[in-house]
């Protein structure tokens, strides 16, 4: 068991605004290169995504592995990573059993940091993911569905983080689509860019991203950049993310009838209300479904 985490963090702030403190994972032997090159031929392909290193904020993140390949195979990406223009993410390697106890380290902590903040009795849904990128990649803009701490273990790299629930950065029926498990475009615009706190972000540093908040990613020039991203819902954000599938589900029915929606995140007792009625709204959609077939 080992400490992943500096003392002293602003529980209290998770999901609320972005901060940056430090982590203890610079020598993890999974993390460094060797390691991650051993280990990531073994995942299960579907758990290694590799594309060009990207260099457009426009890019659609989601996609990235499909339109943007980079004509080599694993092995060969990993190997010219360094000197080429490549971009891994590699999703819930604590599969493997040199990932396992670093996963359990982490879950522990910050349940016991959710538990002292006040969001939540325990985690939920923790998944790790691992970046490794070429220098002077790129990763677009886009949000996540979950809450965020990114660590930083090789390279530098500026984090651009947003401000969550905030429409005119991700429009209310885009993030409630999303959440409810829909693609969505590309959302990056040029002016968006004096809404964002800029992190300088450096090996052995970490940031916590809130949820639902919009981020993108410029690699320095010098090096390579691995970095871990720690992914996990709280007993808040899984009520948040329910609240924003009822909404988008019920989204055709309260225009047809005229209803305004009460977007996500002002609310606590109807943001409550709308998580415990989704199954509801999941039974309307099915209904609504059949009707159109019909
Ligand atoms: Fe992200």
């Amino acid at each position: 068991m080992s400490k992943c985490f500096a003392d002293g963090l602003p529980a209290g702030q998770l999901d609320r605004a972005p901060f940056k403190f430090r982590h203890a994972l610079l020598d993890h032997p999974a993390l460094a290169i060797e390691g991650l090159a051993k280990v990531l031929p073994e995942l299960a392909p579907g758990q290694v995504r590799y594309s060009k290193g990207l260099a457009d904020l426009r890019i659609n993140f989601d996609h990235a592995h499909v339109e943007h390949r980079n004509g080599l195979g694993l092995a060969e990406t990993i190997e010219t990573i360094r000197g080429g223009n490549s971009y891994i993410a590699v999703s819930d390697p604590q599969t493997h059993p040199a990932f396992r106890d670093l996963y359990a380290d982490l879950c522990r902590e910050m349940t016991a940091l959710l538990r002292q903040g006040g969001q939540s009795k325990t985690i939920h849904e923790p998944r790790i993911w691992l970046f490794i990128a070429s220098p002077n990649a790129v990763t677009p803009f886009h949000f996540d569905r979950y809450s965020n701490v990114l660590m930083q273990i090789r390279g530098s790299k500026e984090v651009a983080v947003f401000p969550n629930f905030r429409p005119d950065i991700v429009p209310v029926d885009v993030c409630e689509a999303y959440m409810d498990r829909q693609p969505i475009d590309a959302l990056w615009r040029d002016e968006l860019d004096q809404h964002a706190v800029k992190f300088d972000f450096r090996p052995g540093d970490a940031l916590h991203i809130p949820y639902t908040s919009g981020h993108y990613v410029k690699n320095g020039a010098e090096d390579v950049s691995i970095s871990l991203s720690f992914f996990f819902q709280t007993d808040q954000t899984l009520r948040w993310t329910r609240a924003m599938q009822f909404n988008h589900r019920m989204r055709r029915w309260s225009k047809a009838v005229g209803l305004r929606q009460t977007p996500v995140g002002h609310s606590h007792w109807l943001d409550a209300t709308k998580s415990h009625a989704l199954p509801c709204a999941e039974a309307v959609s099915r209904m609504a479904r059949r009707l159109r077939r019909a």
